[in-house]
């Protein structure tokens, strides 16, 4: 009996490993609003004659300001937090057989394999949250255009203090194209890093993960991962 109660114990355990720690579930959420929002907002300074979401062209100026930094204070709690429990390459970092064997297979799955009910070839654990194409992705996404949408940002907020580093870069018509150029990726890293987080054994298991930090996992169903 206090076997079998054990047994069940264990199991509930086990169906509830937390994958996503609270730290990366708050960042996460206001990442995503700050980047939805600048977004917008970007959308609004890029077309002012025509969208007018946030009131005043001044008003989406000061809304896209406060995000980015939101952005800039919410990247350094992701970065120390990973950094500090050891964590940010050993999940982030792509190996060699990520590229060789596993975007291949991965992409297999997505591309093909799913659509005949095959199940997913990577179980993510606390250890090893990503498969290869997510971790590639987010490594890009974390190390590369993260860091240099906010330096790009951080340039354009104040042309003053940073002319002669601006102009040293080619000047502010060329940051600005970058800027958008980046803006441009993260919308469309977005629309595919949501199509591919309702691909969990539910359509919502991968945003409860997100929201509660773990996974119902079923018997007999592997947990998977966008
Ligand atoms: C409304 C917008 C968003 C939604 C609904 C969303 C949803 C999710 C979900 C469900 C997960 C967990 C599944 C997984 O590991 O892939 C996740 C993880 C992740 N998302 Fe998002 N996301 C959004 C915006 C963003 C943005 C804007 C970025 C970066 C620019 C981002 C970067 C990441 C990263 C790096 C992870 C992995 C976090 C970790 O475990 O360390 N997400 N997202």
């Amino acid at each position: 009996m206090a076997r079998r109660k054990k047994v069940r114990q264990k199991r509930d355990q086990e169906k509830k490993e937390i994958l996503q720690p609270l730290v990366v579930r708050i960042w996460h959420w206001i990442h995503a609003l700050a980047i939805v929002l600048l977004v917008l907002t970007g959308i609004q300074l890029r077309f002012p004659d025509l969208i007018s979401w946030f009131g005043t062209f001044k008003t989406a100026v000061d809304v896209h300001n406060i995000f980015g930094f939101i952005v800039l204070f919410d990247y350094v709690l992701w970065f120390g937090f990973y950094l500090i429990t050891g964590e940010l390459f050993k999940q982030y970092a792509p190996t060699p057989e990520d590229f060789t064997i596993g975007i291949p297979t991965q992409s297999t799955y997505y591309f093909a394999r799913i659509f005949f009910g095959d199940p997913p070839p990577f179980e993510p654990t606390p250890k090893a949250k990503f498969n290869s194409l997510q971790k590639t992705t987010y490594f890009g996404i974390m190390f590369v255009l993260v860091p240099l949408q906010v330096v790009t940002g951080v340039l354009l907020w104040d042309l003053e203090r940073f002319r002669p580093l601006i102009a040293a870069l080619g000047g502010v018509r060329v940051l600005d194209a970058f800027h958008i150029i980046l803006a441009y990726i993260f919308t469309s890293f977005l629309i595919v890093h949501i199509y591919l987080s309702t691909l969990g054994h539910t359509f919502f298991s991968h945003f409860k993960a997100m929201i509660v930090g773990y996974e119902e996992k079923e018997t007999g169903h592997t947990q998977t991962s966008a």
